[in-house]
């Protein structure tokens, strides 16, 4: 048997069906993973947008290894300098508030509900009025939150006090607002919901109906953060600057790390008792962090993603002169969508048949999200890939 097949096999036995796989993978550097086998493909999933430094980079394995030889964990019961670091790179790049540590963008926007909870809770101010068709994580309030029902069928009763509204049409939110609103939480740029980005007005409208209203604005970073849309979040393309805002995926570069990243409005209003996480902002955590965000600055891959992803999205639009099944393609930086006008799936099996790892999501939108430091020649690759296959 060969050892994709026995690695295959073992898995089926042994690990909950919760996921398709299709392809193991034993190694990755750069854009690049192999498989078993020896084949190699163009990662254009990055762990699904967790790798915005690419695999395994060097930068990120010493700080990973350094840190690991010296102290891994000792829990929040005391002071370690790394987190109390990565809190003040966050808040230089974010919000100027405070920060808290969770292991994933769940309990990040776990952590951003129980936040305004907290914070509207005297005027008994707890409904959150989220989008249609977004997506927050898989705990049952994050599930709640999420504005597609597949993510919570078979769960009910969900969690109350999550109010869905149409994504983009500020008239729609308006009209959920009650006197039991606290807050208003949405993505930037949609990503499981087939990378959609909010539009302007609506960015700022939201920021006006919070200001009128006095709820917090809450926006989800976990997809769209960490330089993914050529800003280091997705709000700051915008003119509307959130309360509170989560991060995970690419903000350890593999190793699990979330925060909630909190202005200074925000900063206090979690006293002693009211959250935890056993592992949230441990020392190596918040080395791999720290050591992904300086990468991150120190190749410029803010700016590379701005700018070389928006040359890549034009090039992609080229695929659709000739394909009546490219509709669209949309995104901003390396967070691309090619939307077709049938199910995605088939396609994306057939890019990776040819080397090419893509992601199918809202069942017609073939999904890219690099890493940021891609190089030009990786990009010629997939593209012809694409050309070819598409
Ligand atoms: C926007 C967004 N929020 C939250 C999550 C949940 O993150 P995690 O899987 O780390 O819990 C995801 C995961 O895809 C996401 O895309």
């Amino acid at each position: 048997m060969s050892k994709h097949e026995e690695i295959k096999q073992m898995f089926h036995r042994y690990v909950m069906p919760t996921y398709a796989p299709k392809l193991a993978l034993v190694r990755g550097q750069g854009t690049r993973v192999w498989d078993p086998d020896g084949k190699t493909y163009l990662d254009f999933i990055a762990g699904i947008a967790v790798l915005n430094v690419g695999h395994s980079h060097p930068r990120v394995v010493d700080a990973i290894r350094e840190q690991a030889g010296r102290l891994i964990h000792v829990s929040n019961l005391y002071y370690t300098e790394n987190q109390a670091r990565l809190a003040r790179k966050l808040s230089d790049v974010g919000l100027g508030g405070k920060c808290f540590f969770g292991n994933s963008g769940a309990e990040a926007n776990e952590g951003l509900i129980k936040l305004a909870r907290l914070w509207g809770h005297a005027e008994n101010r707890y409904e959150i009025v989220c989008m249609k068709n977004s997506f927050h994580g898989r705990t049952l309030a994050t599930a709640a939150a999420t504005g597609q029902s597949k993510v919570q069928k078979g769960f009910d009763p969900m969690p109350e006090g999550f109010r869905h509204a149409d994504f983009n049409d500020i008239g729609s939110v308006r009209a959920l607002v009650n006197e039991k609103t606290v807050a208003v939480l949405l993505e930037a740029v949609q990503g499981e919901g087939g990378i959609l980005p909010a539009d302007p007005v609506f960015m700022r409208d939201i920021r006006a109906l919070c200001d009128e209203k006095n709820l917090l604005m809450l926006c989800d970073e976990v997809q769209c953060g960490m330089g993914r849309t050529g800003r280091w979040f997705g709000y700051q393309a915008y003119d509307a600057v959130p309360d509170a805002f989560s991060v995970a995926k690419a903000l350890g570069s593999g190793y699990p790390i979330g925060a909630l990243v909190a202005g200074e409005k925000l900063s206090d209003v979690f006293q002693p008792g009211n959250h935890a996480s056993t592992f949230g902002g441990t020392p190596l955590a918040c080395a791999a962090a720290l050591a992904t965000m300086e990468t991150i600055e120190e190749e410029g891959l803010i700016e590379r993603a701005r700018t070389v992803g928006a040359t890549f999205a034009k090039r992609l639009r080229g695929l659709a002169d000739g394909r009546d099944h490219v509709v669209d393609v949309r995104g901003r930086g390396f967070m691309l969508g090619i939307v077709l006008n049938r199910p995605a799936q088939d396609i994306c099996a057939r890019l990776a048949e040819n080397g090419l790892l893509t992601l199918a999501t809202a069942e017609n939108v073939v999904r890219m999200l690099p890493p940021l430091n891609v190089t030009d020649e990786e990009l010629d690759q997939a593209f012809a890939i694409l050309d070819r296959w598409l």
